[in-house]
């Protein structure tokens, strides 16, 4: 039976060649990486580019280096490059702080853009940061917010609906949510669509412009390979830059910053939703990172996601009989993670780990096995289904090592 899979395995990594990114990737030996989707694994590029930035540019050109190597337009250069994965045309996205920071700055401009509307809609589920700032901003702006699962959002939209909040996909299960339908849904009511991309951006076409999404937020250290506390982005559609008012008119996104004017007048275009400085050394890390995806296109990434996600539900449904899965079976309905229910799921992790296969666990009971498609092959996915066996039936998840949890999971 395992024969079978070893087969298996070999016949897709074939089918899927060209997508097989690996040598683009620094990853430890011996060790499967489920965990793209938190932190994404380190590109071959960004050492060398950072040590030049920091040397060449930072030691040698100092302060030059913000005209000389492109520094002040860096959060708007990467910003394009991170455009190009979630299909969004050059001049709308931009880089810089977190996300939560960039969802805080994307709701108050919703209310500046939607003045009157009493009501923010989102799911009851989502990632805390989204359900702290949405319920943040909805106190200083005086919204209700709605609690919906999405598949009953488009029922509730009425002209008094500021904006409709939600990942596009969810991190604990992975459900990956239908953006076009809703997005539609929501701007025939009047409603601006806004979207958490952290789990979809660099793994999912997410294709905003197209869809006519509004605003949109994501993070730039999960399947973006940005590096820890890589910066996040922010898109704002063309069509709303006019009426942005950015909540914190810091001097980066003022028209004219070096005129060091009394007043703050809002520059034109995405540069409007600039704060302050930005981390350069993570920005250019990240500007780095994004090179691995160079010559690929997101659907080729997605099509091996898919090949890949499909293909290790099926070796735990062999060799896991009874696996209760959280994520969706339905290719359509699935980002790039599979998630396992499973009581024990923080053993279960730690177990996993110490067996050179990690992933990580969501509380209350979720195994989070994230799939950056563009390192993993079928292969190590057989390896890391036949690790969960044994973890199993040895009973080494039970370990009381793995009573006391780590401050991060
Ligand atoms: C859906 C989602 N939104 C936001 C965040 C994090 O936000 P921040 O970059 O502000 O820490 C995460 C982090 O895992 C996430 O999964």
């Amino acid at each position: 039976m395992t024969d079978d899979l070893d087969r298996r395995a070999a016949e897709l990594d074939d089918a899927h060649a060209a997508t097989d990114l690996r040598t683009r990737f620094l990853l430890p030996a011996g060790v499967i990486y489920l965990d793209g989707n938190s932190l994404g694994a380190l590109p071959r590029a960004v050492p060398d580019a950072i040590e030049r930035v920091v040397r060449e540019q930072w030691g040698s050109d100092l302060i030059a280096s913000w005209n000389r190597h492109g520094w002040w337009d860096a959060p708007g250069r990467v910003g394009d490059a991170i455009g190009r994965l979630v299909g969004a045309a050059p001049g709308q996205v931009v880089v810089g702080d977190s996300t939560s920071v960039r969802l805080f700055q994307s709701l108050h401009a919703v209310a500046a853009l939607r003045p009157g509307a009493s009501v923010v809609v989102t799911e009851p589920d989502g990632f805390p940061t989204d359900r702290y700032v949405v319920d943040g901003v909805a106190a200083q702006v005086g919204w209700r917010v709605v609690h919906a699962r999405p598949d009953e959002i488009p029922g509730l939209l009425d002209e008094d609906v500021a904006a409709v909040v939600l990942s596009h996909v969810d991190y604990r299960t992975g459900e990956l949510l239908d953006l076009p339908r809703l997005t539609a849904a929501t701007r025939a009511a009047g409603a601006l669509a806004v979207w958490d991309l952290c789990h979809s951006a660099g793994a999912v076409p997410v294709d905003l412009d197209r869809h006519g999404v509004d605003l949109a937020v994501g993070c730039g250290y999960k399947y973006l390979n940005g590096g820890p506390g890589a910066p996040a982005f922010g898109y704002v559609a063309s069509r709303h830059q006019d009426r942005f008012v950015n909540v914190v008119p810091g001097w980066h996104g003022h028209a004219q910053p070096f005129e060091m004017a009394d007043d703050y007048q809002g520059a034109p275009g995405i540069a409007r939703a600039r704060i302050g400085t930005p981390p350069l050394l993570s920005l250019l890390a990240l500007e780095a990172a994004l090179d691995a995806f160079a010559g690929v296109t997101v659907e080729a990434v997605r099509e091996r996601s898919l090949s890949l996600t499909r293909f290790l539900r099926n070796c735990i449904d062999r060799l896991v009989p009874g696996t209760d899965f959280a994520s969706p079976l339905d290719d359509a309905a699935r980002g790039s993670q599979v998630a396992v229910r499973h009581e024990a799921a923080y053993g279960i992790v730690q177990a996993l780990a110490a067996r050179g296969v990690v992933g990580d666990f969501r509380t209350p009971d979720i195994v989070r096995l994230g799939v950056a498609a563009p390192y993993l092959t079928h292969a190590d996915l057989v390896t890391a289904a036949r690790a969960l066996r044994e973890v199993l039936t040895t009973g080494e998840h039970l370990d009381p090592a793995w009573a006391a949890r780590n401050a991060v999971t």
